[in-house]
Formats: structure tokens, C-alpha cells, sequence
């Protein structure tokens, strides 16, 4: 990866927009040229805008402190010209998002989103780069949908399944999974906050995420998906049932995981074995963001943590650990991963790598 791009960010103000900056900042081939926002920031410098909320361990980047942040809505066309590739972490109404990130697509750029509003659109591709990278096939029939030449969308998954899904994806190829209970222990951040603007989750644990349990449930099927005829066609199984609990972490979603296997249920140790030796698909391409090993697995009973491990490879490692039989499932474990690096800002560059490897930006 030599050639070099022009990279804009809208929501570049909020908690996973600063995020973007950081790691666009250090990045050896994207090069940070436009950042967007709400009309609140627009005409601001960005060091303005983030004045007095910038969330991000460190100072703000210096090539993005005196970028003018324009209205990403209203100033479309300017931030979309300026730009091969947008990462989209914008907060707003769904309906709203859906239309925004198709016009950016129409005005010919390649976005990445971080959002759900297109998830479910079914010539979009949702990846996890390890896990689903032949996904990104399904660009072409959406590019003749969309009537464009190198527009398009790509998206992200919700953060919480990028705890497990990675964990149990490389297992089910060989030992098909008939159902997963996944409780999910996530982190502050994920709600765009830390424990010091979140005073409520201090000594606390909130066991309600608004429609976090319906997106752990239903989008690792579109990841266990196949193209057909041009679309994405979600799997129909495993049966998989969340319940996702907020607690008083500032990084890190943990997830405890329950496995039933369909047929003969494999050994432990095959089960370390397929993730020891998980076979990367895309580690041909050594993307400047992707891990060096993807999957970790932890001997000690007490690990993985949140706090020690979250960080593991940059925050872009997936770490799991505590393997044993369970009387009512197959087996049981416990697995984490970072969910503004991974689950979203890391992510969704990692992806923005890719289909430049793959020549499809
Ligand atoms: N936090 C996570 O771990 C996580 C993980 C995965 C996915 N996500 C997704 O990533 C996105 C961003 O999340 P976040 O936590 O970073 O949110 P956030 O901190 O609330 O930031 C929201 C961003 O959207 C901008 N915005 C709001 N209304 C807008 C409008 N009408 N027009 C243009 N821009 C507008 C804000 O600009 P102003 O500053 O000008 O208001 C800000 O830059 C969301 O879609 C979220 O679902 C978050």
C-alpha cells in the first residue's frame, strides 16, 4: 500500500470522530483533508470545535487543530470532492443518516460508515476484515444500483459482536454451531461518553442498552451471510440470544459466551487449536492497521481483562480465555475487545485498507 489518499471525517467532532483523527493523524498512505460535523461546529476551527470535549488519551493531532470543520449535511459536495474515502460517524435521526451516506456514495467516494442505518441494506457490505473480507464482492451490483463509477457504502458492524463473533466464526467452519448466549459487559464509550461525563455508571451497572440486544442477535448472521445474486443473503443460523449491560469500564466490551455445537462437540483442545492457528485471510495484503495476530488466547484463569488487555495489538486484537465444558451448553468462555478501536474507529479503517488492497477504492 504506497499510493496515497485524501480522507475526510463527518461526526469528526463526537467520541468515535476524534478517534478517526487520532489514528488518520499517524497513518502511512490516508492523509486527513477534510473534517465534518453538525452546523454547531461548522465554520469552527476543528481545535475549536473539540474545545473543552476532545476524549481521546492525548492531545489533538496537530494537522487537524487548524482544518476548517465544515457542516457535513449542507457542505456535501465540498466535503465529498475533497476526499477519496469518508469515514461517517455521525449522530443523528437513522432516516436521515440512511439518506446522507447514499448521497456521499452518489457524489462518487467510497464511505465507510460506523453507523446502523445501513446494515441492513442488502448489497451493503457489513465486515469485520478478518472474518468476512469476500463480502466486499457484493460493491459492484451496488455500484450499478447506485449508478456510480467509484462510489459507494461499506459498513461497520455494532461493536458488541466484535467481542465474540470473531471468537466464534474461525470455529464454526469446522464445528458448525447450532446456538450461542452471549451477556456482554460494554464499556461507557460505546455510549459516546467517559465515567467522567457518565456520573451515573459509577459504581453501577445499567442492564439495559437500547436495541443493543437486537443487533447482538441478528447482525452476526449477515457476517455468516453469503452473495447471491448480487445481494447479501443473512444466514439462518446459529440461534443466538444477548443480553448487553453497560458497566463502569471507559474501554472494552467483554462478552461471556455460551456454545452449543450440532453435531459431535469438538475437544478443547480444537477449539484453542482454531483460534491459535486461525488462518487470516487478509494478512497477504499486511494492512498498516490490522493486527499481526488476530485471535489471543489466554491460559490464566483471570484473563482477559478489560483494563489489561483491551490494548492488545493497538486495540485491534480480539482476546479470549477461560474455556471450559458447561452442563447446560457445550462449552463456555469469555472473550473482549476494544469498541471505539476494533468495534469502530480501528475497524472501520482496517476495512478502508482493504478495499483499497483489493483495488475496489
Ligand atoms: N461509541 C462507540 O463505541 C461506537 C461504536 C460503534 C459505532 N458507533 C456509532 O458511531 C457514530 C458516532 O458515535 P459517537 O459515540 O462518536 O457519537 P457522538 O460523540 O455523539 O458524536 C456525534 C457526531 O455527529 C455529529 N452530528 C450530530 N448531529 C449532526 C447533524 N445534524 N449533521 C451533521 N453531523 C451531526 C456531531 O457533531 P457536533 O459535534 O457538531 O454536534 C458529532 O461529530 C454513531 O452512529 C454510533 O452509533 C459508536
Amino acid at each position: 500500500m504506497n499510493k496515497q489518499y485524501r480522507v475526510g471525517v463527518i461526526g469528526a467532532t463526537g467520541m468515535v470522530g476524534q478517534r478517526f483523527i487520532t489514528l488518520l493523524a499517524s497513518h502511512p498512505t490516508f492523509n486527513l483533508s477534510v473534517v465534518a460535523a453538525s452546523e454547531r461546529s461548522a465554520g469552527k476551527t476543528y481545535e475549536d470545535a473539540v474545545q473543552g470535549r476532545w476524549l481521546i488519551p492525548g492531545t489533538i493531532p496537530e494537522q487537524a487543530k487548524s482544518l476548517r470543520v465544515y457542516d457535513a449535511v449542507a457542505d456535501l459536495n465540498q466535503v465529498a470532492e475533497s476526499a477519496d474515502i469518508i469515514f461517517s460517524a455521525v449522530e443523528m435521526q437513522k432516516d436521515e443518516i440512511f439518506a446522507l451516506e447514499e448521497q456521499y456514495a452518489k457524489a462518487e467516494v467510497a464511505l465507510i460508515s460506523n453507523n446502523s442505518a445501513h446494515r441492513w441494506t442488502p448489497d451493503i457490505p457489513m465486515v469485520i476484515p478478518e472474518l468476512n473480507c469476500g463480502h466486499i464482492a457484493v460493491i459492484e451490483s451496488q455500484r450499478k444500483r447506485l449508478g456510480t463509477k467509484r462510489g459507494f457504502i461499506a459498513v461497520k458492524s455494532n461493536c458488541s459482536i466484535q467481542s465474540y463473533v470473531p471468537a466464534l466464526y474461525p470455529i464454526s467452519e469446522q464445528y458448525p454451531i447450532e446456538s450461542i448466549l452471549a451477556c456482554t459487559y460494554q464499556s461507557i464509550s460505546g455510549a459516546g461518553k467517559t465515567l467522567e461525563t457518565a456520573p451515573e455508571i459509577v459504581d453501577n451497572i445499567i442492564p439495559y442498552i437500547g436495541g443493543e440486544e437486537e443487533k447482538s442477535e441478528r447482525e452476526p448472521l449477515k457476517i455468516w451471510g453469503q452473495i447471491e445474486g448480487g445481494v447479501i443473503v443473512t444466514a439462518t443460523e446459529p440461534s443466538i440470544t444477548a443480553q448487553c449491560i453497560r458497566v463502569p469500564v471507559s474501554n472494552g466490551h467483554l462478552a461471556a459466551v455460551f456454545v452449543r455445537f450440532k453435531n459431535a462437540k469438538p475437544t478443547k483442545e480444537q477449539l484453542i487449536d482454531s483460534w491459535e492457528n486461525f488462518v487470516n485471510p487478509i494478512s497477504k495484503h499486511n494492512l498498516p492497521s490490522a493486527p499481526k495476530k488476530f485471535l489471543y488466547y489466554f491460559t490464566e484463569d483471570n484473563r482477559p481483562q478489560t483494563k489489561l488487555d483491551r490494548d492488545l495489538e493497538n486495540g485491534m486484537a480480539v482476546s479470549i480465555g477461560r474455556l471450559r465444558e458447561d452442563t447446560q451448553y457445550d462449552y463456555k468462555f469469555v472473550c473482549l475487545s476494544h469498541n471505539t478501536l476494533r468495534g469502530a474507529a480501528g475497524g472501520a479503517v482496517e476495512l478502508a485498507e482493504l478495499l483499497c488492497a483489493e483495488n475496489y477504492i
